[in-house]
């Protein structure tokens, strides 16, 4: 564990945070708009704590997952981690934080390179900051077993491996600077659903064991509520909905994240057997270049009213449960 912050306040505290992309036209290449991927998001991770991301692909989520890593840049906001603005802090300082900050992406194959070997792969970081107590085999060794592969398997390249398998080394390498903080990017989308299951439990596993937090970022509602002390639900840009995951799933208020349960397949339940019940989700989200006025979500929303196509809603909040809609 890097961070040394007190143990009370959050490991991440994030604050009106809005990431763009700009749009350019022409040989001038012109901003002509943006796309406002992430657009005022505010939101906190404790230590050992796992926060579920979700919403339908387009929504910003990776963009605010890279975002956090510095992999995008953000126009405006906070991101407190370790007590630290991360937009304000120089190179050498930013270089010295992202050791406590990894990301595990969906692809497991492409985030490795091919050319080189496991344990070239995940010592390259412990190299990196020099941090190689001992030899470079015995750290491989070590997180070859915390990871549940092989150690005799550190001079086999990537290609060798099935796709859980990749994704157990994906973590090793995230795992080799004793993060505190993982943004887990779709991480078993990509894997066969048998697989799924497994990858899973050793991500719980390595958070109870080494209290590390996670941004857990999923399409797949049913995923993160398994795995997430609390979630937030992403549409537009924007977090629609946010708290505590068994409130959200037994008592989700927002038209979006209702639409997006049901959607979820429940093969025994009563509301199978008679569909009249489910609320679909109609159309397409609309671009995040052109977003729709007051509650973005207006233009899809079986419930919407006047208002929600003038005043964009604020914060509605019971207990740790906030909602941002008009019917409230
Ligand atoms: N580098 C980029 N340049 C321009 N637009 C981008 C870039 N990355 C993502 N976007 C756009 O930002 C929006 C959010 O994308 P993304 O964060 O990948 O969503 P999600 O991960 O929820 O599927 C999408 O409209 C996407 O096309
Ligand atoms: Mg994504």
């Amino acid at each position: 564990m890097n961070c040394k912050q007190p143990k009370k306040s959050p490991l991440l505290e994030v604050c009106d945070l809005q990431t763009w992309f700009p749009i350019k036209r022409g040989i001038m290449a012109r901003t002509v708009g943006y796309v406002r991927a992430v657009d005022i998001v505010s939101l906190h991770i404790n230590r050992g704590e796992t926060l579920g991301l979700v919403g339908e692909s387009g929504c910003g989520k990776s963009t605010l997952g890279r975002t956090l890593l510095g992999l995008e840049k953000a126009r405006r906001g906070k991101i407190l981690f370790c007590g630290k603005n991360l937009l304000e802090l120089n190179r050498r300082e930013l270089r010295e934080i992202r050791k406590s900050m990894q990301i595990i992406f969906q692809d497991p194959l492409t985030a490795l390179n091919p050319k080189m070997n496991i344990i070239d792969i995940i010592t390259e970081g412990l190299v990196e900051f020099r941090l190689i107590q001992g030899t470079r085999e015995d750290h491989a060794k070590r997180l070859m077993n915390e990871v549940g592969l092989d150690e005799e398997a550190i001079y086999r390249y990537p290609h060798e491996f099935s796709g859980g398998q990749r994704q157990r080394i994906n973590i090793a390498r995230a795992l080799s600077l004793r993060p505190d903080l993982i943004v887990c990017d779709e991480p078993v989308s990509a894997l066969d659903v048998s697989v799924q299951a497994q990858v899973i439990n050793l991500l719980m596993d390595l958070r109870d064991r080494y209290n590390l937090s996670y941004l857990f970022i999923s399409h797949n509602l049913s995923v993160v509520s398994n795995i997430a002390h609390r979630m937030a639900v992403m549409y537009l840009g924007k977090i629609v909905e946010y708290g505590p995951t068994g409130d959200i799933i037994k008592n989700p208020m927002h038209p979006y994240t209702k639409a997006l349960i049901n959607a979820v397949p429940k093969p025994d339940s009563e509301e199978a057997k008679h569909k009249s019940k489910r609320i679909i989700l109609n159309g397409e989200m609309p671009s995040p270049s052109t977003p729709p006025s007051g509650c973005t979500f207006h233009t899809r929303c079986m419930e919407a009213m006047n208002i929600c196509r003038e005043k964009a809603p604020q914060e509605v909040k019971s207990g740790k449960h906030g909602v941002w809609c008009h019917l409230y």
